[in-house]
């Protein structure tokens, strides 16, 4: 027996078993185009010759391809299906939080126990100290894998019980992070048109970010606690920011989408009479819209 399998030898997968290898452990791995297991092998990893007697190599089998349904298709083959009674399947494929949902009850009716995980980092960032990794589900079924895990992530984090919490927090960061990098890209057009180096423009905010990431906080604290008055940082006033990027845009003939979205967005929250309040109240808008 190994010590776990991981299905799956894309550029995460390979990275994934890669570390579980330096880690010290017995790895089986398992990929569709069989080609992609040879480095892993020269490593030290036991490559099956099908994806049954990669499950059943292991007690633990982390999947990690393209996608949840095509990992579905892979397991329900009752050849694999067989041998799920008693493992602990970690699913670490993107997904989103109903696919998780659906996943570990498909998994528990095969008498697998499920683990739902969301990779936030590069493939060259597995193994390192401060790489992070969210996983959802039992914590039972957590808790004797969690040095295995670690081993991919130093910042290995257990996100609670609800299967879909790490899929739901991994989307609900891409959305910050496209959020800022898709205003990151107007900036850096704003710095074109202007004459401006746009890496000192990207030094700049780098050195923002800790600041950034306090507001965020603090704002996500006031949304929690339904708390907008007092503010430092009145709504109206990022809504006349967002009017004078329109402005700049059309004076620079540069693309005006990402302002006029800013503007529209903090214009609601305007007309819906949250001027004064904090900019967090941004929040109203988005639930009224829901
Ligand atoms: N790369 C990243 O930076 C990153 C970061 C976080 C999360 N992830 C997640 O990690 C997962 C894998 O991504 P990757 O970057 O490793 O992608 P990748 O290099 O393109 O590898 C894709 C993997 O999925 C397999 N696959 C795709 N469709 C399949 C099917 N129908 N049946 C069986 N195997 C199938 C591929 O097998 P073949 O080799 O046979 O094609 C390959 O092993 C994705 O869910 C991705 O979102 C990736």
């Amino acid at each position: 027996m190994s010590d776990v399998t991981v299905v799956g030898l894309g550029v995460m997968g390979s990275a994934l078993a890669g570390a579980l290898l330096r880690g010290g452990h017995a790895v089986t791995v398992w990929n569709r185009t069989a080609a992609r297991a040879e480095g892993l092998a020269g490593q030290g990893a036991s490559v099956a010759a099908d994806l049954a007697s990669a499950v059943a190599a292991s007690p633990v089998a982390i999947v990690c391809i393209d996608g949840y349904d095509a990992a579905r298709a892979l397991f329900d083959a009752p050849a694999v299906r067989a041998h799920l009674t008693g493992r602990v399947l970690v699913q670490l494929s993107t997904g989103t939080p109903q696919e998780a949902r659906d996943t570990e009850a498909w998994a528990l009716q095969a008498g697998a126990e499920y683990l739902d995980g969301a990779i936030l980092a590069y493939p060259d960032q597995i193994g390192a100290a401060d790489t992070v990794i969210l996983v959802a589900g039992r914590h039972a079924t957590f808790a004797p894998v969690e040095g295995l895990l670690r081993r991919l992530a130093g910042g290995l984090s257990f996100v609670g019980d609800q299967v879909g919490a790490a899929s739901a927090l991994d989307c609900a960061s891409l959305a910050f992070i496209f959020g800022a990098y898709l205003g990151a890209f107007h900036g850096a057009r704003i710095c074109e048109a202007e004459g401006l180096r746009v890496d000192a423009f990207g030094g700049m905010m780098a050195e923002l970010m800790p600041v950034v990431g306090t507001e965020v906080k603090q704002m996500s604290e006031r949304i929690q606690q339904d708390r907008f008055g007092d503010t430092h940082s009145a709504l109206r006033t990022y809504a006349a920011a967002a009017v004078r990027m329109v402005r700049q845009a059309a004076d620079a003939r540069i693309d005006g989408e990402f302002p006029a979205y800013a503007a529209g967005a903090l214009g609601k929250g305007v007309d819906a009479g949250l001027g004064d309040e904090d900019l967090a109240a941004m929040i109203k808008v988005l639930r009224a819209a829901r």
